[in-house]
């Protein structure tokens, strides 16, 4: 072969080649960059976000939107699907609400998204301080509602890893109707003072795993609401606050049933609770919560360590007379270990009305050291299959027939 053959033999790798690297242009030109759109460090960039994340949405192949380094104010945002294609929106800066700004229910809200990918080590900042000495909240049944740094509306296939949400007015991260969907490596940090910043809260939802996450903040860590199905809690540190938390069930008429919770591989470091059930006396409905499972569990310091309360009653809000009818069955506590800093360690209340059933608890070791006496479990309308280390003595004298009003 001469050498002009030889080249010419070459000329459809060559080709080819081209076309690769062409293919390989048109990926990267799918990244909608907010200083594209007119975003600036240090300024508002609420329009420039809306902007980009349109043109992303729309896009037929898969799309980013990227929110480069620097800090950016945002005021109330709400992207919205359905996208064209799966889309992911990459925070590598911070995003500030303003502190005196209460407008709009989230800083950031994503609805109707299927596909979407929330992730990058950026931070969404609530800046909640101001808000947090005006929120009353914690005290009323009415009053004005502040928003929450993250809320998923109808997200579904979904996931959001490695971001930070700080100092949120209100809820840090709120699901609404999700369907799987996965909270992966986030770090979530309020004080311990701030009021009503839960962690994350579910509602309504299906498919939800929580991983390898930590957060600390004023009041749940995670709390699973009513109407939820198959979640998955695992590898999360929690405190300060208080703690993780199904429920509170039964307050409204259109709750539906709490079935399969699953909460492994957990430490909880000086929380007002471990693990929790809680459920209103004078419910306003009946349903099942069952398939609560809850196993390798870590205590440090936790005022109490293990409570099902079908009493909850915060602040007199209820008839605490007229026992609760959620029905709880299929609850597990398995290999619970660590501290307590009240001497009831392990409190199973239930319904008089509906009493807990298919409840196993299997090798708890917890132990007390304050001056309050030994440490103990109270039990009511519960018997429980016991198995493995008994640290306290689980349900060994009945409890007492006032038991003491919670105030979280
Ligand atoms: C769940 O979502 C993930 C992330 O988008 C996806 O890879 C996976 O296929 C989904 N699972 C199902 C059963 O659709």
């Amino acid at each position: 072969m001469g050498l002009i053959s030889k080249f010419m033999a070459l000329i459809p790798l060559l080709l080819l080649l081209l076309l690769v690297s062409d293919a390989t242009a048109d990926a990267t030109s799918g990244v909608f960059d907010i200083t594209k759109f007119g975003a600036k460090p240090n300024a508002d960039v609420t329009q420039a976000l809306a902007d980009a994340w349109k043109e992303a949405c729309a896009s037929a192949t898969p799309s980013k939107v990227l929110v480069p380094k620097g800090t950016y104010q945002l005021g109330a945002s709400r992207l919205k699907g359905p996208c064209k294609s799966p889309i992911e929106l990459l925070v590598e800066g911070t995003l500030q609400a303003s502190p005196t700004d209460t407008e709009g229910d989230g800083l950031l809200v994503m609805e109707y998204v299927d596909h979407l990918t929330l992730t990058g080590t950026g931070v969404f900042d609530g800046q909640g301080k101001a808000g947090w000495e005006k929120n009353d909240c914690h005290l009323k049944k009415i009053c004005k509602k502040l928003p929450m740094n993250l809320k998923f509306n109808f997200i579904t296939n979904s996931i959001v890893k490695d971001i930070t949400s700080l100092d949120s007015k209100n809820f840090h991260i709120n699901v609404l109707a999700g369907k799987n969907l996965t909270f992966d490596h986030l770090k979530i940090t309020a004080p311990e003072n701030s009021p009503n910043t839960d962690g994350i809260h579910l509602g309504d939802s299906e498919d939800v795993y929580i991983l390898n996450t930590a957060i600390a903040t004023g009041d749940d860590c995670i709390s699973v609401g009513y109407t939820n199905r198959k979640i998955t809690i695992s590898d999360v540190t929690c405190g300060p606050g208080h703690g993780i938390s199904i429920g509170s069930l039964g307050k409204y008429k259109t709750e539906k049933e709490v079935v399969g919770v699953t909460v492994k591989k957990c430490k909880l470091i000086g929380t007002t609770n471990g693990v929790r059930i809680k459920s209103w006396p004078d419910s306003a409905v009946s349903y099942p919560a069952s398939d609560m499972h809850f196993e390798d569990i870590e205590m440090e310091n936790v005022a109490n360590p293990i409570i099902i309360d079908q009493e909850y009653c915060p602040w007199n809000q209820c008839n605490r007379k007229v026992p609760s009818t959620i029905k709880i069955s299929k609850v597990s506590f398995k290999n619970i270990k660590g501290t307590s800093s009240t001497p009831v360690a392990v409190k199973l209340v239930c319904s008089k009305s509906h009493p807990c059933e298919d409840v196993e608890i299997a090798d708890i070791d917890l132990t007390y050291s304050g001056k309050q006496g030994p440490i103990v479990s109270e039990c009511a309308n519960v018997k429980p299959k016991i198995s493995g280390k008994q640290n306290p003595p689980i349900c060994a004298k009945p409890a007492p027939p006032e038991t003491t009003p919670s105030t979280d």
